[in-house]
């Protein structure tokens, strides 16, 4: 069975008529906006904010109608996927890029739902490297105060070149293997003059819902 299929079908449950929602960017909620898409030509009235370029164009083919962030006081529910998830249910995010956007559409949700094959959920983060995301002015000085926390961050590339973010900056991955502390790290990190922000999203998810591929779905509050 598609895991991410059944977990980006499953959040449609939280779904109600009348909501702003928030769309997150990736391969699991996907199948979310495909859903919500058959969902609005049936009648639902939804409005949709989108956390990617990728994710406009999506929800735009799929039918929904969007509404740009500062055009909204709230969003009630965000339905995004994630890299790696913890106990706690802090988050990896970004291996798509979005993570600017997404944690800028989350903080001003009133429920974040994360939607996740479960190979994403870990014991501790870090596993996956963070992706952080840094402006391209002097992106190397502030490649090496990353790596003084104590990793080996690359620049991501496409097609030979540092992969631009929607916002027009650089990420760089950075493999920490384990991560402690999430928040004390994700703090130091947003101290870093070059750094807009990192991949990770501690404390801000509600509910992350988990499914396998013989069709078992969590979800952990
Ligand atoms: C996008 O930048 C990411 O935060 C995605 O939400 C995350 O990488 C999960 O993507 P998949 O659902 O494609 O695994």
């Amino acid at each position: 069975m598609n895991a991410k299929k059944l977990a980006g079908e499953k959040a449609l449950e939280y779904v109600k008529d009348g909501m702003v929602l928030g769309l997150g960017t990736g391969s699991t909620v996907y199948w979310t906006i495909l859903g919500l898409g058959e969902l609005v030509i049936k009648g639902l009235n939804i409005k949709g904010v989108a956390t990617s370029k990728a994710t406009e164009d999506l929800a735009l083919k799929a039918g929904i109608p969007l509404v740009d962030i500062s055009d909204v006081y709230e969003i009630d529910v965000t339905i995004d996927g994630a890299d790696e998830v913890n106990p706690d249910l802090d988050l990896i995010k970004g291996g798509g890029g979005a993570l600017l956007r997404e944690k800028m559409v989350a903080s001003v949700s009133r429920k974040l739902v994360i939607v996740a094959d479960e190979s994403k959920y870990s014991a501790h983060l870090g596993k996956f490297p963070l992706p952080v995301e840094v402006v391209p002015f002097g992106w190397q000085t502030t490649m090496k105060q990353i790596s003084a926390k104590g990793c080996e961050p690359k620049l991501r590339m496409k097609n030979g070149i540092p992969m631009p973010t929607d916002n027009g900056n650089y990420i760089l991955d950075c493999p920490f293997d384990k991560i402690e502390y999430p928040a004390a790290l994700a703090f130091s990190l947003n101290m870093m003059p070059g750094v807009v922000e990192t991949g990770l999203f501690v404390k801000m998810a509600d509910t992350v819902i988990l499914a396998g591929t013989s069709g078992e779905i969590q979800v952990k509050e």
